[in-house]
């Protein structure tokens, strides 16, 4: 391998290049630390060989050159250790006020030592300008689909593939439902349609967009496509607004990335469940009695919900079905919201297929044979009979799905006595391969409460965890699942 001071480098630029199309790794560093530039084993490689035969390297020669700025012209200074040296991020910018905040995002990207290549959406040049991105990430920003200059110099199918992931930041509402939808009208659109790369998205819009049914569908659709979301995050907003629409942070989208790319073994152990999908069913169901009286129980979804969070921390593309909570949606997975028993399991089936199911909802047992349809007067004299019918039982018709049952289907037994006793009934009875099992007799505070202690219930053992907080009981929960559903070693 080659090594070249940064100065030395850029003196003998043409060297550089030729070499590293060679396919000999050069190295650069600068003030102590270092990175490679390689023509890569894929693509970059048969890129090189290709090029021999071309009359022009140009395109080879722009992307390496690429590489090589984002290190010999970091924007105060490369740490060329941490996650991102040497990966090649497109950066999409789209038309929101946050898009101002997207520069600063380019120079965090710089700073960790990736390449940027930016494109702006029409909409993205109302807020910034090209040659601003274009100045902060060292390379061209790109506009238009029907550009020649661009369709020659890389063109819309080699920016969808030339690159480790895409980064969609602002990800407004018109451009998130374009991407679930698979739009491809502008050259932003295409790009991401044309596109196997990883993707992030970081929403951004108002709050009433945000909270619009067809962008909760929207993000429900790109989740379960495996685009990964970071935020948006809650506060106050460009008109005066207050509640969830802000982008993220640049930082939090740095995070996010390196998370999705499992930058380094450490970020893989972190991402038990990167390329799972895991579906949960949370809180009670509401069972209407006539329009204004309904039946419910006093599940809180706390334990629902935050076994969502976690596995969506822990990589997972996570659906959450939840029935009515006065908490929030966790952030990073796709809530779809239910009330009746019979909604929650069109939603389930809905949500199929999945790798790993946990249905820790309450289901109401029961619900009235037919709720009245105006509300049931008071005479006074006789007492209206409600009529019970039992509700479908969600876990089992999983749990006994003939094709497309999820590997790994986990059920919770909310008991008030003999709970390892009904729990090992429970599991058989329901056909799950795990009963998580807890007491929720009134006193031990864990209906509605914030901890937990549960037993773990299989058919061949039972093995008691201490009492923990509800979102550690989901962490450990969810690496428990993890291990389960890992494939085993030969
Ligand atoms: O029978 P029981 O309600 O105790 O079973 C509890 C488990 O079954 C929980 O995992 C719960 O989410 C699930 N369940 C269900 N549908 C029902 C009743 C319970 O999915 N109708």
């Amino acid at each position: 391998m080659r090594s070249w001071l940064a100065k030395d480098a850029r003196a003998h630029w043409s060297e550089l290049i030729d070499r590293a199309l060679r396919g000999e790794p050069q190295r650069v560093t600068r003030r102590g630390k270092g990175a490679v530039i390689f023509v890569r084993e894929d693509e970059w490689l048969k890129l090189s060989r290709d090029a021999d035969q071309k009359p022009s390297r140009a395109p080879e020669r722009a992307n390496i050159a690429d590489r090589i700025a984002a290190i010999m012209d970091p924007i105060g200074g490369v740490d060329f250790d941490a996650g991102l040296a040497g990966k090649r991020i497109l950066l999409v910018i789209g038309g929101g006020i946050a898009a101002y905040k997207s520069l600063d995002l380019i120079r965090r990207l710089r700073e960790r030592g990736a390449a940027v290549r930016c494109i702006l959406t029409k909409g993205a040049q109302q807020f910034v300008t090209p040659l601003a991105a274009a100045s902060l990430a060292g390379s061209r920003a790109h506009t238009d689909l029907f550009d020649r200059e661009d369709e020659a110099d890389i063109g819309h199918i080699r920016l969808a593939r030339d690159a480790d992931a895409i980064v969609v930041a602002p990800a407004t509402a018109n451009l998130m439902a374009k991407i679930a939808c698979g739009h491809a009208d502008d050259l932003a659109s295409t790009v991401l349609l044309a596109t196997t790369l990883p993707i992030l998205i970081a929403p951004a819009m108002n709050v009433r967009m945000w909270l619009h049914p067809a962008t909760k569908r929207n993000l429900a659709t790109l989740t379960r496509d495996g685009v990964a979301v970071v935020g948006p995050n809650d506060g106050a907003m460009a008109e005066a607004e207050h509640g969830p629409g802000r982008m993220a942070e640049p930082l939090e989208i740095v995070a996010a990335l390196e998370r999705l790319l499992g930058a380094g073994a450490e970020a893989r152990a972190e991402r038990p469940l990167a390329g799972k999908r895991v579906l949960v069913t949370s809180g009670p169901t509401l069972e209407p009695i006539d329009p204004v009286r309904y039946i419910a129980n006093r599940s809180s979804g706390r334990q629902g919900h935050a076994i969502a969070a976690a596995a969506a921390a822990a990589g997972a593309a996570v659906t959450l079905v939840s029935g009515p909570v006065g908490i929030p949606d966790p952030p990073g997975v796709a809530t779809v919201h239910v009330e009746s028993a019979r909604e929650m399991l069109a939603a389930v089936e809905n949500a199929l297929p999945a790798d790993i199911a946990v249905f820790a909802a309450a289901v109401a047992d029961w619900r009235t044979e037919a709720a009245a349809a105006e509300k049931i007067k008071k005479d006074g004299k006789r007492l209206p009979a409600l009529n019970l019918v039992e509700n479908p039982d969600i876990l089992a018709t999983v749990a006994r799905l003939k094709s497309g049952r999820p590997p790994l289907v986990v059920g919770f037994a909310a008991e008030t006595e003999k709970v390892i006793e009904h729990a090992r009934a429970k599991l058989k009875k329901k056909g799950c391969d795990l009963i998580v099992a807890n007491d929720v007799a009134p006193g031990t505070g864990v209906m509605g409460g914030t901890s937990n202690t549960v037993h773990l219930v299989t058919r061949d053992e039972v093995e008691t965890w201490p009492t923990l907080d509800k979102d550690e009981v989901a962490r450990r929960l969810v690496l428990r699942f993890a291990r389960m559903t890992a494939p085993v070693a030969s």
